[in-house]
C-alpha cells in the first residue's frame, strides 16, 4: 500500500527525508518556538474559518452577530480560543525571533530566511489589527480609529492608504468589509505563502544549531524521533494553555458602537509599547520658526526605522562567527530594546487605565449582552404582559424589562454610571437615592422635563444639568427606564412606572 502510493507520488520518501533530517548538535527545547508558532497558526485558521460561520460583516450585524457568538457558550468558547490564540501566535513569534536573535542563526546563509520570518512577524500584527475592529464594539471602533488616523499621519501615502483601508471618509460597513477581507482571506494567503517560503529556504539551509566555533565537531541527532517529540510536546502545553485562558478568561464585548460617545480605546497587548510612546511625547514642540511633529515621529518615522535595523539586521551585524562573544554589543544592545519595549508596555497601559477611570464607565459584560432582548419581538409587543402591568417584583421585573437596561446603558449611565452609582458631586447616584424609589410622579417629571439647580443626594451636593429626555425617548423608553432606575439599581425595589403614567404626567 505504501509501496503504491509512493511509486505514484513519491510521498512516503519525502516523509523519511524529512524525518531522518540531522538536527546539528541534537535535538534540544530551544528551536521549538518556531513550530509552535506554526502549530498556533493551524489553531488560527481552524477556529477563524469556523467562526466565519457565524459572524456577519457589516455596520448593522458585525456587533449583533458577534454578540449571539458571545450568547451560545459553543461559539463563545470557539472566539475565546480564536482570541488567546491570537496572542500565543504573537507572543510565540517573538520568541522565535528573540531565539534566533540569540543565537546568531539570521547569519549567512540564513539572511533570506530572517527577512520572510520578520514580514511573518509584520502580517501576523496586521491580522492582529484588522481582527480587533470586527467585533464593532465601542473598544474595536475606538481602537481602530487610533491606528486609521496614524496610517493618515504617514507622509504622502498616509491619507490615501487611510482612505483606502476605510473605505471612505469615515468608519462604516465598507471598513469592516476591507478589514475582514484582509483579516480572513488577503493576510492569511500571504502567510501561508510566506510560512511556504520560510520552511523551504529552512530545508534548503538545515537547521542552524547550537553556537561552535567549530561546526564539524558537533555530533548530530535526527529529527525524528527526539526534535519531532519537543515539539509536540510544547504544541500540545501552548494549547492546553490557549484553552485554560479561553475558558478562564474569555474577551470581553462591550457596548456597540457609537461614533458620538466618548470612549477610551484599550489597545491589544501587543500595540500597548506604540501607545506608550504616543502617549509619552507631546504633539509637537516648536524650535523658533520650525514645528516639529512628534506624533509622527512616534508613530511612523521611529517605527519604520526600527523594523528596516531588524529587516537588515543579517547584513548589520558583521561579526564573523556567531559566538556570544563576538557579538557581544549587538546582544547587549538587544537587550537594551527589549527593557524599552516592556518598559513603554507598562507605561502604555498605565496611562490608559488612568484616562479610563476618568472617563464615563462602559456598562458591564451582562448588561450589555442582554440589552438586544429588548428588540426580541416578545418584550412590550401588544398582547404580552409586561413587568409594569404584571404586578411583577422589581426582581422579576428587572429580568424581563430588557429595553429599561438598554435605554440606561445608552442614555443614562455614561453620566450616572453602569449600576447608576453616579460621580460624587457631579452626577448623582441612582442607586439607593430615596428621590429615585420616591414619589413616581416626580421621576416622571425629572426625566421628561430635566432638571437643574443646586440637589443633595445623601449628604453630597450637586449643581448639574440632567438633560430633558421629552422629544428624545418616547413615552415608553421614559417608563421602561424609570421602572429599570426604580427597580434594580443598588437596593431599589420600587414600584413599576407604566407608559400612560409618563403619557398623562402634567407638570
Ligand atoms: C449628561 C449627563 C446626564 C445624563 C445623560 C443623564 N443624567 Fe440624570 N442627572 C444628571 C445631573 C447632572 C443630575 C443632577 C441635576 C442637578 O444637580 O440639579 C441628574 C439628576 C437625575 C435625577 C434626579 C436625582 C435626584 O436625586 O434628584 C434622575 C432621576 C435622573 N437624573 C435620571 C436620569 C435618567 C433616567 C437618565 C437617562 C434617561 C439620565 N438621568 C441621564 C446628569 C445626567
Amino acid at each position: 500500500m505504501l509501496n503504491w502510493i509512493e511509486k505514484r507520488t513519491g510521498f512516503v520518501s519525502m516523509a523519511k527525508d524529512f524525518l531522518t533530517e540531522d538536527v546539528p548538535g541534537g535535538a534540544s527545547y530551544w528551536y521549538v518556538f518556531g513550530s509552535a508558532t506554526l502549530f498556533a497558526m493551524i489553531v488560527q485558521i481552524v477556529t477563524g474559518i469556523f467562526l466565519t460561520f457565524f459572524y456577519a460583516p457589516s455596520a448593522a450585524t458585525a456587533w449583533e452577530s458577534t454578540r449571539a457568538i458571545y450568547l451560545n457558550p459553543y461559539t463563545h468558547f470557539l472566539l475565546a480560543v480564536h482570541y488567546w490564540g491570537a496572542s500565543a501566535m504573537i507572543a510565540l513569534v517573538f520568541l522565535h525571533l528573540l531565539q534566533v536573535l540569540i543565537f546568531g542563526a539570521y547569519k549567512s546563509p540564513r539572511e533570506l530566511q530572517w527577512v520572510v520570518g520578520v514580514l511573518l512577524l509584520l502580517v501576523t500584527l496586521v491580522l492582529g489589527l484588522t481582527g480587533y475592529l470586527l467585533p464593532w464594539d465601542m473598544d474595536a471602533y475606538f481602537a481602530s480609529q487610533v491606528s486609521l488616523n496614524i496610517t493618515g499621519l504617514a507622509p504622502v501615502l498616509g491619507p490615501m492608504l487611510q482612505h483606502i483601508a476605510q473605505g471612505g471618509g469615515s468608519m462604516g460597513t465598507a471598513t469592516i468589509n476591507r478589514f475582514f477581507g484582509l483579516h480572513v482571506w488577503l493576510m492569511p494567503a500571504v502567510l501561508v505563502l510566506l510560512v511556504g517560503a520560510h520552511l523551504a529556504i529552512f530545508r534548503h539551509n538545515g537547521a542552524a544549531g547550537p553556537v561552535v566555533e567549530d561546526r564539524r565537531t558537533l555530533r548530530t541527532g535526527p529529527f525524528w524521533p527526539d526534535q519531532l517529540f519537543m515539539d509536540g510536546a510544547f504544541s500540545f502545553i501552548v494549547f492546553v494553555i490557549i484553552c485554560f485562558l479561553a475558558f478562564a478568561f474569555p474577551p470581553y464585548l462591550d457596548a456597540k458602537a457609537d461614533p458620538t460617545k466618548f470612549f477610551v480605546p484599550y489597545p491589544a497587548w501587543y500595540f500597548l509599547s506604540l501607545f506608550g510612546l504616543l502617549a509619552l511625547v507631546p504633539p509637537e514642540i516648536h524650535l523658533g520658526p520650525l514645528t516639529i511633529s512628534l506624533e509622527l515621529i512616534a508613530t511612523i518615522i521611529v517605527p519604520t526605522i526600527f523594523l528596516l535595523i531588524v529587516l537588515l539586521l543579517p547584513w548589520l551585524d558583521r561579526s564573523r562567527t556567531r559566538s556570544f562573544a563576538a557579538r557581544a554589543r549587538l546582544l547587549w544592545a538587544a537587550t537594551i530594546v527589549v527593557v524599552v519595549i516592556i518598559g513603554l508596555t507598562i507605561y502604555g497601559q498605565a496611562t490608559t487605565m488612568i484616562k479610563q477611570a476618568a472617563a464615563p464607565s462602559s456598562p458591564p459584560e451582562s448588561v450589555v449582552l442582554s440589552a438586544e432582548a429588548a428588540t426580541m419581538p416578545a418584550a412590550g409587543s401588544p398582547g404580552t404582559v409586561t413587568a409594569a402591568n404584571s404586578g411583577m417584583t422589581s426582581t422579576q421585573a428587572s429580568a424581563t424589562n430588557g429595553n429599561g437596561v438598554k435605554v440606561f446603558a445608552s442614555n443614562c449611565s455614561s453620566c450616572h454610571g453602569a449600576q447608576g452609582q453616579g460621580l460624587p458631586g457631579t452626577f448623582p447616584p441612582l442607586a439607593n437615592n430615596p428621590v429615585v424609589t420616591g414619589d413616581p410622579n416626580k421621576v416622571i417629571g425629572i426625566v421628561v422635563s430635566g432638571l437643574h439647580g443646586s440637589i443633595s443626594v445623601n449628604g453630597q451636593t450637586y449643581n448639574g444639568q440632567m438633560p430633558a429626555w421629552k422629544g428624545t425617548l418616547s413615552n415608553k423608553d421614559i417608563s421602561d427606564v424609570i421602572t429599570y432606575i426604580r427597580g434594580s439599581l443598588g437596593n431599589n425595589h420600587a414600584s413599576a412606572v407604566t407608559e400612560a403614567q409618563v403619557a398623562g404626567y402634567k407638570p
